[in-house]
């Protein structure tokens, strides 16, 4: 994922790289906790194949007055399956698992500027850019697009 589209996350490969094996297992942890939905799309052909990834977390701090805000976090499909569904797939589930166990009204997710293929999918799936620009933390000069989407429980999925 790091080293494929390194201005989709916000951790460097060099970071990630420098996490010792007790990190990633708080980090494994801290995937299964309550607030927290993990999908990961896997292939069989003979041994496990990673081919995708979605979180869903409930955002904090919360922007007040508002209903409850989820992030969509962590998105990749790895090159061979993009286009082919699996991104919809992992999103309709992302947008359903949002709504209906965290109890979420809007889900939100940050999205780099160049990311255009990223932007496209997202706006196919019902967020709407809301004029919030955040700064890249690994590149101060660049900015993030805030998108959203509203939800409601068990409603019409993307
Ligand atoms: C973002 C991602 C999950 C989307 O999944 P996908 O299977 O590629 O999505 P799709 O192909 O269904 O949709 C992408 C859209 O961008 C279009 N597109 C394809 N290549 C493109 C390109 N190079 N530039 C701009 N748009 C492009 C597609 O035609 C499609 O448009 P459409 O919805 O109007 O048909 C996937 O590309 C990915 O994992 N990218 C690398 C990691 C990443 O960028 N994560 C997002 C972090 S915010």
């Amino acid at each position: 994922m790091l080293a494929d589209t390194p201005s989709a996350y916000v951790e460097s490969l060099e970071s990630a790289q420098a996490q010792t094996v007790g990190q990633w297992r708080n980090r494994a942890v801290a995937m299964t906790a309550p607030g927290s939905v993990t999908f990961v799309a896997e292939e069989v052909p003979g041994a496990l194949a990673f081919c995708g990834l979605m979180r869903v977390v409930v955002k904090q701090p919360q922007e007040t007055n508002r209903p409850l805000q989820a992030m969509l976090i962590s998105v990749y499909v790895a090159a061979p399956y993009r286009g082919t569904g699996l991104a919809d797939e992992l999103l309709r589930r992302s947008v359903a698992v949002a709504a209906d166990e965290l109890g979420a009204g809007i889900l939100q997710l940050g999205v780099h500027e160049d990311n255009t293929r990223a932007a496209g999918f997202y706006a196919r799936h019902g967020f709407h850019d809301t004029g919030r620009r955040e700064v890249y933390p690994l590149d101060p000069s660049n900015k993030e697009i805030i998108m959203e989407r509203e939800l409601s429980p068990a409603g019409p999925e993307a």
